[in-house]
């Protein structure tokens, strides 16, 4: 039995991945923030005859205490872990600054992965075939991170912008795991699962709300048809610690969007950051 701890596990493609591995036999947690859907994630494991299998555990990844308890609760309850998914996000129509002084896009799209890869590798280093499965925007929307304002603090804040700095940076972050884990089992693996329909458009204000959610009836896939491919590639990865994809297409793991020195230069920030909300 294979042991899944997957953030954003409770809506989308997170749910639907972690339900997908529970009906296959596999032990699952879902981390979110919100009790409901977290109690309607072991309600749906429980009618698969999942129910002893599956855990929710509640935690506001947006905040740096949050990061560490989930950290914390894994390495003294887990043995192993085989697979780490990265699927929490919420778009965030209006600026907003979290308790630790960090953007809160930058915070739950993109900070806690990196805490989270850090803390878990040596509970995925026990692990046969260990992944960290990130869903990602690489390959996808081009965007910029405002390096010295990434809190948008002086320059002009639009949710988009907050959404595309953090997607650069959870592709520089995982160069940058790839480069700094070079004898590690684990595979990195960043998936762009393109246009899904989720609870992704819930945030946004009318009327965008209204047009993004016909989008999704006209033009994305159902989460039941994304997930299956992205199961298949974590057990089955490439042997590569770096990989990535857009949907089935692999991309390359060069250029700008993984470029050393970038991701140097976010590893500092980010140091710089967890150190500030540490205090
Ligand atoms: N949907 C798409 O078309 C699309 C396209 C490209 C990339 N992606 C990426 O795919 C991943 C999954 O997206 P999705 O659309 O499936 O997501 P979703 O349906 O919006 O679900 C988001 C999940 O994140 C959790 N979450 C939100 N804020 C949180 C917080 N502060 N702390 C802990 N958990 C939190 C939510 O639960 P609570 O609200 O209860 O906390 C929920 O379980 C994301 O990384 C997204 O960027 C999605």
């Amino acid at each position: 039995m294979r042991t899944y701890l997957i953030t954003g596990g409770t809506d989308g493609m997170g749910r639907g991945l972690g339900l997908l591995f529970l009906a296959r036999g596999d032990r699952v947690i879902a981390v979110a923030s919100g009790e409901a859907k977290g109690k309607a994630f072991l309600e749906a494991a429980e009618r698969i005859g999942a129910g002893d299998r599956a855990q929710f555990w509640r935690a506001d990844l947006s905040t740096v205490a949050g990061m560490k308890s989930v950290a914390s609760r894994a390495v003294e309850r887990l043995d192993r872990l085989d697979g780490l998914v990265f699927a929490a996000q919420r778009f965030r129509p209006e600026r907003e600054v979290t308790e630790d002084g960090v953007e809160y896009t930058f915070a739950v799209t993109y900070l806690n992965r990196h805490v989270l890869a850090h803390d878990l590798a040596g509970l995925l280093e026990r692990a046969e075939a260990p992944v960290i499965f990130s869903l990602s925007g690489s390959g996808g929307l081009p965007g910029k991170i405002f390096w010295d304002d990434p809190t948008f603090a002086r320059g002009r804040y639009t949710g988009m912008r907050a959404a595309m700095q953090a997607s650069r940076s959870v592709d520089l972050d995982a160069a940058d795991f790839a480069r700094r884990h070079p004898d590690s089992k684990i595979r990195y693996v960043l998936y762009n699962p393109m246009f899904v329909k989720t609870a992704m458009a819930d945030p946004l204000k009318q009327p965008m709300k209204g047009v993004t959610k016909v989008m999704e009836v006209l033009f994305a896939q159902r989460v039941e048809q994304a997930v299956p491919p992205m199961a298949r590639l974590m057990d089955d990865p490439p042997r590569e610690a770096l990989s990535a994809f857009r949907r089935g297409k692999p991309l390359p793991v060069d250029g700008e969007d993984f470029d050393p020195e970038r991701a140097d230069r976010l590893r500092a920030l980010t140091e710089r950051l967890l150190a500030e909300a540490r205090g």
